[in-house]
């Protein structure tokens, strides 16, 4: 068989994940209304509204917004909790600060960093400790799935012990919680567990929920007034958003009950490839829908994909010079893992 004959099998993340049939009907039929009409800190769309009381009770929230992105719902929440210029502590590898760094920008926000020395996404509770006690750090950030360490998760208690750290200092707690959904299938909790101790909490509809557009913002009611006149002067207040708020409807209420099924087969992956002599698996940072690689070849991670895509029509993200990542997310299935994972080995067997 020719290459191109194979089916393209795409692995780069997540965020490739397309609404599903029930979402597309769900949009069509959705009622709208304007959502930047205010009326006593609810707008006009009610299906938007209805996604919010939706998010709020499931993440165990007074109330909740919707936004258009994780970035825009991260950026609001820092806004509402951090003075411009102030410190907020958080990871190197936080996705709020490597990604994101429009918040760190000086002429924008111009947050300063301070960097909590962490494991996991788990920070050293006495260095955090040490850090606040200085008294000049304004928020903390955590985030739960953590990224950057290859999609691994915060425990309610972990989440528990850093969270008494910022009582203790009277710092508020947000999470980055874009896939916290998948986190809490993976530990066999609910997300309202996990995000019971912080003060607020970003999760995106879309990625491994597959909605097309949108992330939820949760918190007490008073911050949820605040980020709504965030929103409006970040550009982020839309209209008839119900028609996006239809398809996070499905993405809350039906894709959360399926993400263990990408955690499953991303340890499927992992397991099947452990054995390749080019590839570096930490089997124990894979616990959730990412299987992270460190590469033991010449190639770069980029050449590595480039070459793979090209002769066997896999395609994997390159996160550094020597590693990639494979993401599992709806309508990627066993078959497709099988597949991609004899595919992988022939390529590297060539090598
Ligand atoms: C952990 C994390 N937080 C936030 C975001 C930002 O979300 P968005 O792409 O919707 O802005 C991402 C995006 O991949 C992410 O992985």
């Amino acid at each position: 068989m020719s290459n191109s004959d194979l089916k393209v099998i795409d692995l780069r993340s997540d965020t490739l994940s397309l609404p599903t049939s029930e979402m597309l009907t769900a949009m069509a039929g959705a009622r709208l209304g304007d959502d930047g009409r205010d009326m006593g800190g609810k707008g006009e769309d009610p299906t938007v509204n209805r996604l919010e009381a939706i998010a709020a009770n499931l993440l165990g929230k007074e109330d909740a917004l919707f936004v258009p992105s994780g970035t825009m719902g991260n950026m609001i929440a820092l806004m509402v909790h951090a003075p411009a210029g102030s410190c907020i502590a958080v990871g190197k590898d936080a996705h709020v600060y490597k990604m994101e760094r429009g918040n760190f920008i000086e002429g924008l926000h111009g947050y300063r960093p301070v960097f909590i020395p962490a494991r996991q996404g788990f920070y050293d509770p006495d260095v955090l400790d040490k850090v606040l006690s200085c008294g000049h750090v304004s928020l903390v950030c955590i985030e739960n799935t953590h990224n950057y360490a290859g999609g691994t998760v915060l425990s309610p208690e972990q989440t528990e012990i850093i969270a008494d750290v910022c009582v203790r200092h009277e710092v508020p707690l947000h999470l980055d919680g874009a896939r916290v959904f998948h986190a809490a299938a993976a530990l066999g909790v609910t997300a309202s567990d996990l995000v019971r101790r912080v003060d607020s909490v970003m999760v995106c509809l879309s990625k491994g929920l597959c909605a097309p557009v949108g992330s939820m913002l949760a918190g007490t009611r008073d911050f949820i007034r605040n980020a709504r006149g965030k929103r409006r002067l970040l550009g982020g207040q839309m209209r008839q958003a119900g028609v996006l708020a239809a398809a996070g409807i499905v993405a809350l209420e039906k894709m959360t009950l399926r993400v263990q099924d990408d955690n499953s087969l991303a340890c499927m992956l992992a397991e099947s490839l452990a054995d390749v002599g080019c590839l570096d698996i930490d089997t124990g940072t894979v616990q959730t829908n990412m299987v992270r690689v460190a590469l033991k070849t010449q190639l770069t991670a980029e050449q590595f994909a480039s070459r793979l895509y090209d002769e066997y029509r896999v395609k994997v993200g390159p996160v550094s010079q020597d590693m990639f990542r494979m993401v599992v997310y709806n309508g990627i299935g066993k078959t497709d893992i099988e597949s991609a994972a004899e595919r992988i080995r022939s390529f590297c067997k060539a090598l």
